[in-house]
C-alpha cells in the first residue's frame, strides 16, 4: 500500500468536471495517517522552522499534529473575522472577487523561521497569500508543505517565484 492508496478520487466534486481528492479516507486510517506525518516529518525538519503555520481549514489537520512531532509551536492562518484580539490582515485576488485571511499579532515574531502547511496544493494561490501575510509580520517563510499536489496547475512555480520551496508527499498530474 501507498499512501495514494488511502485517497479516495472522487469526480464531479465540487463542480461537474472536477476530480476531487479526498484526504477523509487517509485521516480514518490509523496507520496510514501515521505514515503520512512521519513523511511529511522528514521533508519539513531539515527546514529547521521554529514555528509551523496551517491555513484554514485542511491545513490544520496537518500542521498541528507535525507540529506536536517536530517539538515546534502551530499557529493559524484563517479566513478573517475568527480571530479574537489584534490581527493583521492579508487580502488577495480570486478568480471573481477577493479573499481576505489574517493571522493574530505577535503569533510570528520578526525574524522566525516558519514553515507553511497545507493538505493541497493547487493553483498556489492560497499558499502564496498566506507566504504575504507572514511576510508582512516580518516571519521568514523556509518553504512550504503538502500531503497533495496537483502539478497540472503549476503551484510549485508559482510559489518558487516568490522564493519558497514546495514539499509534497503525492503529486498528481
Ligand atoms: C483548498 C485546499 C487548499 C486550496 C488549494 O481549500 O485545502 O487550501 O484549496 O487551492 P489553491 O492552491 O488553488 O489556492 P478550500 O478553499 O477548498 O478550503 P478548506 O481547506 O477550508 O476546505
Ligand atoms: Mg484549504
Amino acid at each position: 500500500m501507498t499512501l495514494k492508496d488511502h485517497i479516495r478520487p472522487v469526480p464531479d466534486f465540487p463542480k461537474p468536471g472536477i476530480l476531487f481528492y479526498d484526504i477523509s479516507t487517509l485521516l480514518a486510517h490509523a496507520a496510514a495517517w501515521k505514515e503520512a506525518v512521519r513523511q511529511l516529518h522528514a521533508a519539513v525538519a531539515p527546514l529547521k522552522p521554529d514555528v509551523l503555520v496551517g491555513i484554514e481549514s485542511r491545513g490544520f489537520l496537518v500542521a498541528a499534529p507535525l507540529a506536536l512531532e517536530l517539538g515546534v509551536g502551530f499557529v493559524m492562518v484563517r479566513k478573517k473575522g475568527k480571530l479574537p484580539g489584534d490581527t493583521i490582515r492579508h487580502s488577495y485576488a480570486l478568480e471573481y472577487g477577493e479573499d481576505t485571511i489574517e493571522i493574530q499579532d505577535g503569533a510570528v515574531q520578526p525574524g522566525q523561521r516558519v514553515v507553511v502547511l497545507d493538505d493541497l496544493l493547487a493553483t498556489g494561490g492560497t499558499m502564496a497569500a498566506a507566504v504575504e501575510l507572514i511576510r508582512k509580520v516580518g516571519g521568514t517563510v523556509a518553504g512550504s508543505a503538502y500531503l497533495i499536489e496537483l502539478s497540472f496547475l503549476k503551484g510549485r512555480e508559482r510559489l518558487a517565484a516568490l522564493g519558497v520551496p514546495s514539499h509534497s508527499l503525492m503529486v498528481y498530474d
